[in-house]
């Protein structure tokens, strides 16, 4: 049975992977800092999948914790075929009001952790020839107008991503950068952003955002958006000048920094 390591497993868009991907028969690794939720999942994954669950708890914001799930992704007596880096925060408020601690923080989630498991992962992907690797970014990487760390770390996982997709051409190794809009989870919450005024139309639900990201992985796309709506908005707004970007951005989206 082929295995999958998901980031950020115990909520929104990663507990959604872990679902779906335990339903198509992966055995699963399922990394976040709630142990309890985390062990929540793997029963019920194991109970109504039948596949082998591995929980393995670490914050990826501290650097021994993210070195512990690389050596996991590396070991190849247990390899990992399938890793997907979800695990990530935005934030509420202005940049200087913010304590550097936080933005370090988000920037070692958002950002080292994606790198750091990606390379772990892809080092061991190219020596078996096969391996999909899917790394959870934004529309808002694509759109850095609105002096956002957020975004700014989002842009780097598309960066990254697509230029992977591009170097492993031809070894059997997919790399994807996920970038979903609006998504019903935690996320909103947890940032302290009030969502409330958000039209409808603009939200997607996390089983459709796996779903349409499987999809794109499987036809070999580099970068998948996720809904017509955002499509059409990345289309769009990446033609636009960035002082037009800029004050749509200012006017429509809640502050993240
Ligand atoms: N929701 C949206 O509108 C939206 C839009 C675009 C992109 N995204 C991106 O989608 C990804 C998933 O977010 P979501 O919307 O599913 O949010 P969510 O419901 O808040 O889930 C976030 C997950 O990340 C884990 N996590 C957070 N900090 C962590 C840390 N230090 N170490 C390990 N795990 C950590 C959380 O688990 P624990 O608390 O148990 O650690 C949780 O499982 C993120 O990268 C986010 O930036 C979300």
């Amino acid at each position: 049975m082929p295995t999958a390591l998901v980031t950020g497993a115990t909520a929104g868009i990663g507990r959604a992977y872990s679902r779906r991907l335990a339903a198509e028969g992966h055995d699963m690794v399922l990394v976040a800092r709630d142990a309890e939720r985390l062990e929540e999942l793997a029963d019920r994954l194991q109970t109504r999948h039948n596949v082998r669950v591995e929980v393995l708890a670490a914050d990826l914001s501290d650097a021994a914790q993210r070195a512990a799930v690389a050596k996991r992704l590396a070991d190849p007596a247990k390899p990992v075929d399938v890793l997907i880096n979800n695990a990530g925060f935005g934030t509420n408020g202005a940049f200087w009001d913010l304590t550097p601690d936080v933005l370090q923080r988000q920037l070692d989630v958002n950002v080292a952790a994606v790198l750091e498991l990606t390379h772990a992962a892809v080092g061991a992907m190219r020596e078996r020839g096969r391996g999909d690797v899917v790394n959870v970014a934004s529309v808002a990487g694509f759109f850095t107008v609105s002096g956002s760390t957020y975004a700014a770390t989002k842009a780097y996982v598309i960066a990254l991503s697509e230029g992977l997709a591009t170097s492993l051409t031809g070894t059997g190794v997919r790399v994807m950068a996920l970038c979903p809009g609006f998504t019903q989870t935690e996320f909103h919450e947890r940032a302290g952003l009030e969502m409330s005024k958000l039209p409808r139309a603009f939200w997607l639900q996390a089983d459709q955002v796996v779903h349409e990201s499987l999809a794109d992985l499987r036809a070999g796309k580099p970068v998948s958006v996720p809904g017509a709506q955002y499509k059409a908005l990345v289309a769009v707004g990446r033609l636009l000048p960035k002082k037009l970007q800029r004050m749509v951005v200012t006017r429509t989206v809640p502050g993240r920094t």
